[in-house]
């Protein structure tokens, strides 16, 4: 489901080489107040506007939307909460800024604010740095300190420090947790350790109960995703950075039902959308007369070959859009501005506030929401994003 019916409140308002001076101008007509400019990494796509207050919609047409792997978004529904989190957010943020200025998050972490809780609870084992991977800031290794039964079973969990981007200006940063070999492991298969993560997860960032001690959230989650409780895990808390953010790409995950994605200080605009509305926007957008004016030049002749030679057979784009190697396709659906202002006229654009909520649902590789970030800010902003899957009530 495309949210124009109700959220057609966002617009596309100018291609991203008009001046500031005349997207006021613009937005004025519109009767637009706010204007954001969407840029990430060096390239920029145009500017959006947000008309006026963004809706919720109707409990039917959210299920619609969710059971067609589209995005749901809950505006507001975190706001009233967010100011019992004030002291949480404020340490998280300087574990940021620390961990930015060099700081190691292994001596971050021993510090006061997180103990007793974290020693009562884990070891830190180990801290690495993978100078293989130059995203990676600092890997810390943890082990509980209740032992499971055996000692045969593995029992480690790890919080990763990452940049989003190789850029050097984008201060893009996440602190993910998981465990096992990263991109390797199957997460669903080991319900225990999934376990751990998370509540280390909850000690190192404890403005998570803003999600998993909610009574009013899960009340609400439990109604869309039709389960009677929901575990939250494979944790990310994300600090998106102004000229940073997301490239289009979906979260899948076996046994997860989808993310959801809070923002907790700053602002960040999305594309969203599902899989099958993202091909089908490819498609028509290949189809126009202009099209090929429209293309980046950066896209060159090669690659302009290849996406057109693919412009009427949605099932390969399918399958090209979950390849690696797929630069002509990828430069594409991320670096066109002409396409941007498509998915935000036809409905795929949402502005998220502190309290705002973002659902992204997944249900395999063919049926599972699109997504695209960008910081709409000077300053950088904190996001928690959390998978979601079914809890097995006892
Ligand atoms: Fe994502």
């Amino acid at each position: 489901m495309k949210n124009t019916d109700k959220l057609s409140c966002i617009t596309y308002l100018a291609s991203p080489d008009t001046n500031a001076a005349d997207v006021t101008a613009i937005a004025m007509l519109q009767q637009i107040n706010s204007s954001y400019f969407l840029a990430r990494r060096g390239y920029a796509l145009g500017w959006i506007g947000l008309a006026s207050e963004q809706q919720r919609l109707a409990v039917a047409e959210e299920k619609q939307a969710w059971h067609g792997s589209a995005a749901v978004f809950w505006p507001g529904i975190l706001t009233e909460q967010l100011s019992r989190f004030t002291s949480e957010l404020d340490t998280s943020y300087q574990l940021y800024l620390d961990v930015l200025d060099g700081a190691s998050c292994a001596d971050l972490v021993e510090a006061a604010s997180y103990q007793p809780a974290l020693n009562e609870k884990f070891n830190l084992v180990s801290c690495s740095y993978d100078e293989s991977d130059l995203q990676q800031v600092e890997r810390l290794d943890f082990e509980p300190v209740t032992q499971a039964s055996s000692d045969e079973v593995d029992t480690e969990v790890w919080m990763k420090a990452s940049w989003l981007s190789h850029e050097d200006d984008d201060a893009s940063m996440r602190f993910r947790f998981s465990f096992g070999l990263d991109g390797h492991e199957d997460v669903a298969a080991d319900p225990y350790r999934q376990t751990l993560t998370s509540q280390l997860a909850q000690i190192l960032f404890p403005e998570s109960k803003i999600i998993t001690d909610n009574a009013g959230l899960a009340k609400n989650l439990q109604q869309l995703l039709e389960v009677d409780a929901i575990e939250f895990v494979e944790r990310i808390i994300y600090f998106n950075s102004p000229d940073g953010g997301a490239q289009f790409h979906q979260d899948v995950e076996r046994g997860h039902l989808g993310v959801i994605f809070a923002q907790m200080s700053g602002r960040t605009a999305w594309l969203a959308l599902s899989k099958k509305q993202l091909i089908q926007e490819i498609l028509t957008f290949l189809a126009r007369q202009d099209a090929k004016s429209l293309l980046p030049t950066a896209l060159g002749k090669k690659h302009q070959t290849q996406l057109f030679k693919y412009a009427n057979d949605p099932a390969y784009i399918n399958t090209w859009l979950d390849q690696r190697d797929n630069d002509a396709l990828d430069m594409f659906i991320n670096q066109t501005p002409a396409f941007t202002q498509q998915l935000v006229t036809n409905g795929y654009a949402y502005v998220l506030h502190p309290g705002d909520v973002l659902l992204l649902p997944q249900q395999g590789m063919d049926d599972c929401a699109w997504h695209s970030v960008f910081c709409l800010d000077e300053e950088p902003g904190e996001a928690l994003s959390f998978a979601m899957k079914k809890r097995d009530v006892l």
